[in-house]
């Protein structure tokens, strides 16, 4: 399974790794990529995969490389089984509820959200490994 994700300073990294790790755990083969190294026709194929993006701007996500990606992702994202996820500092988590929405709006089912107060820690391990179950 695809996760692609933006990350500034590394905390929605931590989180991208850790949701491949709880994946491989649970017997999937996890493909976790920054988004620069993805195209959105790669990940068209897939009928399920997770994104991340910390929140970035006033409450959304990063505009140079995630949001364009996003973009091409709503135009298919029609029946795909979505899991989001980011980090965020002084918000309330905003931008992922805005995220979610959009996603639904284009058609995708998402099975989850997680969002990480700056680093994520053990609780937000465990939310991920929530996640993982609810993609497979
Ligand atoms: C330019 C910029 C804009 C940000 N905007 C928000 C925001 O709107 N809301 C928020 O909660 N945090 C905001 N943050 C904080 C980041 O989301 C937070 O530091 C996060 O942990 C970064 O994760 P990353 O290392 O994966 O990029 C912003 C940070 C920067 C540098």
């Amino acid at each position: 399974m695809k996760v692609v994700y933006w990350s500034s300073t590394g905390n929605t990294e931590q989180m991208a790794q850790m949701l491949g790790e709880e994946l491989e755990k649970l017997g999937n083969n996890a493909e976790v990529a920054e988004v620069s190294a993805v195209s959105p026709a790669d990940l068209e194929k897939e009928n399920i995969f997770a994104l991340g993006c910390s929140a970035m701007g006033d409450e959304e996500l990063d505009e140079g490389e995630m949001e364009p990606f996003v973009e091409e992702v709503e135009k298919f994202a029609e029946g795909k089984k979505i899991g989001l996820f980011g980090s965020y500092d002084w918000g309330d988590g905003e931008w992922m509820r805005k995220w979610e929405k959009r996603m639904q709006e284009a058609g995708a089912e998402v099975v989850g959200t997680v969002i990480a107060n700056n680093e994520p820690d053990e609780e937000d391990r465990k939310k991920l490994e929530e996640l993982a179950k609810s993609l497979i």
